[in-house]
């Protein structure tokens, strides 16, 4: 018996170990192993519709190339955002391949060669989540991930204006304890920490800052006490890279762990580091159970995003 809270599920792109990330299928997966949250990264088509999926590109998700050759930009991307929702809605979706060598990124998981899915919007989603929730007879959140808000901008869109107008229409924004909103981009949580007529729980992602994520934050200072201390005040928590908070074995083999969670917990703020693959183990973790051990009995995180989520609710069992 264990006397912690239990952490969250949280279904990164759905149940991605499994089925095409961002698919519905992979979504209604998710929601059958259990999860807490099912994970929605969410862009703008060109005609201003929310739509989930994980880059602001198209190549490395589905066959843009072949449905619509020439109409990448300059650097050879085929941006979401130069697609009508009708456009969008053409494509077929697919396990993630690498864009330099059309390879599968993990080739043990669903077959690249399938066209199967399609891209939903956030509404559609949302109306699978609810009708799930009411055929289930359970209750699972949304954990919606603001996509590069500063680059929709310099397009000329407004990415949480749209997709704050989907959470009214659908009276999420009421329900704090059903949604998280998760951003890499402070400047956009401070906005939404001042705005949102019903405050919703907010989560500061943190990256590297090497992965030019938002070149305006300093990710390493985020993680210092003064940084931790500044996000405490527009946020609830912190979504940091897993190495944020396991840093290797020492040479005595136990784990090494940073103060990061200890920090955040000191100022209030929960912690959901992503993210926890089966199949990207980090370096001298032999299993995903001893991975879950240091995150959750050693480290104390709050909740884990994983492609894996029947792994962690299984693990979780008999919390
Ligand atoms: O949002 C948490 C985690 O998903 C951040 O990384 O790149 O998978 O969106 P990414
Ligand atoms: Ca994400």
């Amino acid at each position: 018996m264990n006397t912690k809270t239990r952490p969250i599920v949280i279904a990164h792109r759905g149940a991605s170990g499994y089925l095409p990330e961002h698919t519905l299928a992979s979504k209604a997966l998710a929601h059958g192993m259990g999860a807490d949250f099912l994970e929605q990264d969410v862009v703008l088509s060109k005609d201003g519709v929310p739509v989930v999926l994980h880059d602001i590109y198209l190549d490395c998700t589905t066959d843009v190339a072949d449905c619509y050759p020439g109409r990448h930009r300059d650097d050879g991307r085929y941006y979401a955002i130069e697609f009508n929702l009708e456009e969008l809605r053409s494509l077929s979706v697919h396990e993630r391949t690498d864009p330099d060598t059309g390879t599968a990124v993990y080739p043990d998981r669903f077959p690249a060669e399938y066209g199967l899915f399609t891209i939903p919007t956030l509404l559609e989603e949302i109306h699978m989540i609810a009708g799930l929730d009411r055929s289930s007879g359970r209750r699972t959140g949304l954990y919606i991930e603001l996509k590069a808000p500063n680059w929709h901008r310099a397009q000329g869109a407004d990415l949480s204006a749209a997709i704050l107008k989907v959470l009214r229409d659908t009276g999420y924004d009421k329900h704090p304890e059903r949604i998280f909103l998760q951003c890499f981009d402070n400047k956009t949580l401070r906005e939404l920490h001042r705005e949102l007529a019903h405050p919703l729980p907010l989560i500061q992602l943190i990256a590297e800052n090497s992965w030019g994520e938002d070149s305006e934050v300093d990710y390493d200072y985020l993680r210092t006490a003064a940084g931790l201390t500044e996000i405490a005040t527009y946020a609830n928590g912190i979504g940091p890279f897993l190495p944020h908070i396991y840093r290797g074995k020492t040479p005595g083999g136990s784990a090494d762990l940073s103060e990061l969670v200890s920090k955040a917990h000191a100022l209030g703020l929960v912690v959901h580091p992503y993210t926890f693959r089966r199949d990207e183990l980090p370096e001298g973790i032999s299993s995903f159970e001893d991975l879950l051990d240091i995150f959750i009995q050693q480290a104390g995180v709050d909740g884990l995003f994983t492609d894996f989520p029947d792994l962690l609710t299984g693990y979780l069992r008999d919390w």
